[in-house]
């Protein structure tokens, strides 16, 4: 029987994994894509390395480098729930594609390892969520090697990263001695390599002591988790399901990706906490409801030649209200023009199906010719508004580029509108010799934009290193005389032909404002 409109769009949990890189992200994927039946064998998908990680792993500098540059998504169904999960690049020069991903979820999973604890990549995608106000669920992960302490990591999490924490579950032991975890939230006990004849799950007692013989309460690993079970219990937080949701209180769950421990307990609890679609802001202000009959949705990521063999270039746009059919017609407000939607794909594990339906929460991808920008409001009908911006960010880095071969312009000047669409590197251009700069949050992006250059576009690139730079727009543009710039200011335009300084350093932004108090100066983000 086919679900009515209601149920499917509260069925679906949208989220993403956010880690600092081998943290064990992919590897915890890889396990719940093989709950949700949409791989055979759990060790079968090995992401970075074999190359059989459908979306994440279709760029040949990822292969080479050894590293996941793009976001994929992937979906599957478990115990009547749609998941879809955004799977972000670790790599910290990235970071721009993965914030924004970020924008089109309703909850984030964030990977710790326990041996490394909160690392730098973590704390960044943390405060990014944390400023949504999505709910954040942790899984600490490798308890199968010797890592920090349980009670250290908790508190790791509440000093450096400021939020509270509840621990759902705590481990017995680690590293050789991980005999497994004590589940305050379901009150049982769960072996991690229980014998034969032995059952997985074990009842504890109403003093929350384990309530049958077993030779574990005899070691000091048990007594320890249940010292410190009692303490949480004393002196820890309380479960509290509204400040989960506020983001404002994080469940911790202890368990291991590679063996396979704790992460089914740990998807069928997230699966019960995590939101269903979120309404979202217009620019207008208004909440748009999940449940509306109009179909709404933004795009938030482009990519160009995902299959070099089909040279095509996907929007993906994240559905926020009513339901998608292929053939439908929308409007793009920014360019007041229609589309009719016929190419549209899905993600699933090992393949891109061509979608016919999807509803609020899905992922949808757009086959495009170049007309859809990031941020792009997609509308069905009548319905005539636009969501909020997506965040921009400042780039720091910027080269200036140009085409070893003149011949070559034209497919130069494709190759970088194409680039530049996807928000992968910034377009800026001199005032009047119209030179090429662009710009980018980390060398890696400049790496990859000359590899997919040659390989995509037939274009050898020459890039000069300008280093980095302070990039600042300008309020009053109309005040701004081309004499106020210098060497250590220079003024350029970027893609929408609004004025840019770059200046050296922030001393010599200073300093600029300093002599032009007049000139107002902001950042992006
Ligand atoms: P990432 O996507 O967050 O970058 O991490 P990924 O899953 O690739 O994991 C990084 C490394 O950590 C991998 O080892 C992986 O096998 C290991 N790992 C992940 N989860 C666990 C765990 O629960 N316990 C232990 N002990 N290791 C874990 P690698 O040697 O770098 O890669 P590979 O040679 O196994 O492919």
């Amino acid at each position: 029987m086919q679900k009515n409109k209601h149920d499917e769009i509260t069925s679906r949990r949208t989220f993403a994994i956010i880690s600092h890189p081998d943290a064990g992200k992919t590897t915890i994927t890889e396990k719940l894509l093989y709950f949700g039946g949409a791989i055979r064998d759990a060790g079968t998908v090995k992401g970075k390395k074999s190359g059989k990680f459908a979306t994440s792993d279709w760029m040949e500098i990822e292969k080479q480098r050894g590293i996941s540059v793009t976001s994929s998504v992937l979906q599957f169904d478990y115990a009547g729930k749609r998941v879809n999960i955004l799977d972000t690049p670790g790599h910290e020069d990235f970071s721009e594609d993965t914030y924004r991903t970020l924008m089109a979820v309703d909850a984030a999973v964030m990977m710790v390892d326990s041996a490394k604890g909160i690392e730098p990549q973590t704390i960044k995608l943390f405060k990014v969520c944390k400023m949504r106000g999505i709910p954040i669920f942790t899984f600490i992960n490798k308890m199968d090697r010797q890592g920090k302490e349980p009670l250290e990591l908790m508190e790791e999490l509440e000093e450096v990263l400021e939020i509270q924490s509840y621990a759902m579950n705590w481990p017995i032991g680690m590293g050789k001695e991980f005999l497994g975890i004590y589940d305050r939230f379901n009150e049982r006990i769960e072996l991690a390599r229980p014998n034969a004849d032995e059952e997985r799950f074990l009842p504890i007692d109403d003093e929350g002591e384990l309530a049958v013989e077993h030779s574990m309460k005899e070691t000091s690993y048990y007594k320890q988790a249940l010292e410190d079970v009692m303490l949480l219990n004393e002196a820890g937080n309380d479960f509290d399901e509204e400040r989960i949701a506020k983001g404002d209180l994080t469940p911790v769950f202890f368990g291991s990706a590679l063996t396979n421990f704790g992460v089914q307990t740990f998807l069928e609890t997230f699966l019960q906490f995590a939101p269903e679609p979120q309404p979202r802001l217009t620019k207008d202000a208004e909440y748009v409801d999940p449940e509306s009959d109009v179909f709404s949705g933004f795009i938030f990521k482009i990519q160009a030649n995902m299959n070099p063999a089909h040279r095509d270039r996907i929007a993906f746009v994240r559905i926020v209200s009513g339901e998608f059919e292929r053939g439908m017609t929308v409007t793009v407000p920014r360019l007041s023009k229609n589309f009719k939607l016929t190419q549209t794909t899905q993600f699933l594990a090992d393949d891109r199906e061509t979608v016919n339906q999807a509803v609020a929460g899905d992922i949808i991808g757009l086959y495009d010719t170049g007309n859809y920008q990031i941020g792009d409001t997609v509308i069905s009908g009548k319905a005539n508004f636009q969501f909020e911006a997506l965040p921009q960010f400042t780039p720091e880095l910027f080269v200036r580029v140009n085409a070893k071969n003149v011949m070559k312009s034209k497919q130069f000047h494709k190759g970088i509108l194409q680039l530049v669409q996807e928000g992968a590197i910034q377009y800026y251009k001199t005032l009047h010799t119209e030179e090429v700069i662009l710009g980018a949050v980390g060398q890696l992006q400049f790496e990859v934009f000359e590899h997919r250059m040659r390989a995509e576009y037939h274009v050898e690139v020459q890039m000069e290193t300008m280093g980095s730079k302070v990039a600042r727009w300008i309020e009053n543009e109309e005040d701004v005389k081309e004499s106020m710039a210098g060497q250590r200011a220079l003024l350029v335009k970027d893609r929408h032909d609004q004025k840019v300084f770059l200046f050296e350093n922030n001393f010599a932004m200073r300093w600029f404002q300093d002599k032009f108090p007049d000139i107002k100066l902001y950042n992006q983000l």
